[in-house]
C-alpha cells in the first residue's frame, strides 16, 4: 500500500514549514498544455495509455531541462498526443500490436498515422502555433517504427516514451498487460529499452530505474518487505 497521507509522526515535530512550494525538479502542467490534455485524454483511455502519456510527458519535461537547444513547443505537444491513434485500433487488438515475440507492425504504423491525423485536428482546434505543427506531426508519425531520430525533439519524445516502461507505473502496467510477475516485467522492459535510447540523460534515467527495480527483486529487499513493520526505522 502506498502511503498517501502521513498519519504517524515518528519525529514528533511538524516539519512542513521547511518545505518549499516549488523546489527545483518538481514540475507543473502549463495551462496551454493542460487544455490540450482535455482533447487527448478521451482518445487515450485504452490500456492505461492516458496515465502512460502523463508520465512520459513528465520524463520529456525532465529531458528538456538537460537540452535547452530543444524546442519545448514541439516536444511537449508531440509527447502528449503521440499515442492518441490507438483510439482508432480495436481495443482487443492493441496489445497484440506490441506483444513480445513479433507484434503487429501494421497496427503500430496505423496508430502512428491515425495519431498524426487526429493531432492535426486537435492542434488546429486549439489554435496551436501553426509554425510548430509540422514538426509535431512528423514526430508522432514514426514515433515507434522509425529507428533513427530526426532531431533532438524527436529523440526526446522517443526516449521519454520508452523510458516510461521502466518507471514504477510502466512496470505495473506491463505486468498487467501480459500477465507477468514484477521480475519478468523488469527483464522484458530492460531488454526492450536500454539499447534503443538516444540521449545520454535518458540512458542514465533508464539504468537508474532498472537498478531500483532490480533491488526490489533481491531476496534481501523482499525479506525486509515480508517482515513488515517499520524496517526503515529499525535499520537506523
Ligand atoms: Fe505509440
Ligand atoms: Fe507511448
Amino acid at each position: 500500500m502506498t502511503k498517501l497521507q502521513a498519519t504517524d509522526n515518528h519525529f514528533g515535530q511538524d516539519v512542513s514549514a521547511s518545505i518549499e512550494a516549488e523546489p527545483d525538479g518538481v514540475i507543473a502542467l502549463d495551462p496551454d498544455l493542460a487544455a490540450l490534455w482535455e482533447f487527448a485524454a478521451p482518445l487515450l483511455r485504452v490500456r492505461n495509455n492516458d496515465a502512460h502519456t502523463l508520465y512520459a510527458f513528465g520524463l520529456a519535461s525532465a529531458l528538456l531541462d538537460a537540452h535547452p537547444e530543444a524546442d519545448a513547443a514541439v516536444v511537449l505537444p508531440a509527447i502528449m498526443l503521440h499515442d492518441i491513434g490507438w483510439s482508432q485500433v480495436p481495443p482487443s487488438e492493441v496489445l497484440s500490436a506490441i506483444a513480445p515475440g513479433g507484434g503487429r507492425p501494421d497496427l503500430v504504423l496505423l496508430h502512428e498515422k491515425e495519431g498524426a491525423r487526429l493531432a492535426a485536428e486537435i492542434l488546429a482546434e486549439c489554435s496551436y502555433d501553426a509554425l510548430k505543427i509540422p514538426a509535431v506531426l512528423e514526430i508522432i508519425d514514426g514515433h515507434d517504427s522509425r529507428r533513427e531520430a530526426l532531431s533532438i525533439e524527436d529523440a526526446i519524445v522517443k526516449d521519454a516514451d520508452k523510458t516510461w516502461r521502466l518507471s514504477p507505473h510502466g512496470i505495473d502496467t506491463v505486468m498487467d498487460w501480459f500477465g507477468l510477475d514484477r521480475g519478468q516485467a523488469l527483464r522484458l522492459c530492460s531488454q526492450r529499452v536500454h539499447s534503443h535510447l538516444f540521449t545520454a540523460e535518458a540512458k542514465a534515467m533508464a539504468r537508474a530505474l532498472s537498478a531500483l527495480e532490480s533491488v526490489t527483486e533481491w531476496p534481501q529487499r523482499q525479506r525486509l518487505l515480508n517482515a513488515g513493520g517499520d524496517e526503515s526505522l529499525t535499520r537506523i
